[in-house]
């Protein structure tokens, strides 16, 4: 009998890696997986941030690691995976969390920022996925992949988002692709799809003002960061060892409005 609650949703001992955990959700994951005990590895193309976020998580009595990868370029994911694998040991999770949120409108849409979005949003997880799950079965340990993808998909969209929907319905292809080939290994593969998040990359992106659905306010008002991140905690802990190939909204109840 386990004699503590938290003992199937702890990470102690184990490596979680998050992409663009810089900042933004991606730091509300981070500080959430390392409340629970893991080791995390924030891996940004902001190494500064990515680094004063590790500090500031080690400052507080847990641990964490910075590590600089371009996800838009195959070679920076290989090697920073290979670095990772060689110094921490397999990650037990992987959090493809980095994403663009630029927008143009579909009639004025171009091929740059549709080949952008995809570099980072799409093509990365593949890419991240491959190299961890490599790693992950040959330590035979089992493992948990988690995208995150968007509410966007499930109708909370704005105009000009085009290149990010699509890059982000892309992930669902791919999670179940995966969640497939990697369950004989003991690694689940699910998706998580935020709603409305204060964050830089939703405050920043460029691109003409955004009108749609997604303007409606959730019922229980804009998601924080680490409200993702207790989400991603459920879904890469041991005790969601059944789940996989799922997709969870964390919307704020954004769509039942
Ligand atoms: N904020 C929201 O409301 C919201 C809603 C739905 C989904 N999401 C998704 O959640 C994820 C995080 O969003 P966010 O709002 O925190 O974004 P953000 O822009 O605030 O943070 C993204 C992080 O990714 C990093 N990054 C960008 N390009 C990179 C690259 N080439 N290589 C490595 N790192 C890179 C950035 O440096 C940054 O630290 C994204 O996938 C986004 O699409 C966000």
């Amino acid at each position: 009998m386990q004699d503590h609650i938290d003992a199937p949703f702890g990470l102690a001992g184990r490596v979680a890696l998050v992409t663009g955990g810089a900042g933004g959700i991606g730091a509300g994951i981070a500080e959430v997986l390392a409340q629970a005990g893991a080791t995390v590895a924030i891996a940004d193309l902001d190494g500064e941030g990515a680094s004063r976020q590790a500090t500031s998580l080690v400052e507080a009595g847990y641990k964490a690691v910075a590590i600089t990868i371009d996800l838009a370029d195959e070679a920076s994911i290989m090697q920073g995976c290979a670095r990772i694998v060689a110094d921490y040991g397999a990650p037990w999770a992987l959090v493809n969390n980095a994403g663009l949120q630029d927008r143009e409108l579909l009639l004025a849409g171009t091929s740059a920022l549709w080949d952008r979005t995809f570099s980072v949003n799409t093509r990365a997880p593949f890419l991240m996925t491959r190299e961890i799950a490599r790693a992950m079965v040959e330590a035979n340990k089992g493992g948990r992949i988690l995208n995150i993808a968007s509410a966007a998909l499930i109708g909370s969209i704005s105009t000009g988002h085009s290149a990010y929907a699509a890059s982000k319905a892309a992930l669902l292809g791919l999670a179940r692709a995966s969640a497939m080939e990697l369950a004989e290994h003991g690694i689940t593969v699910n998706t998580l799809l935020p709603g409305g998040v204060i964050t830089p990359g939703a405050m920043g992106a460029k691109g003409p003002p955004a009108e749609g659905p997604a303007r409606r306010r959730p019922p229980f008002g804009y998601s924080t960061p680490r409200d993702i991140g207790t989400a991603a905690l459920f879904l890469v802990s041991p005790a969601a060892q059944m789940i996989t190939n799922q997709v969870l909204a964390v919307d704020g109840g954004w769509s039942i409005t």
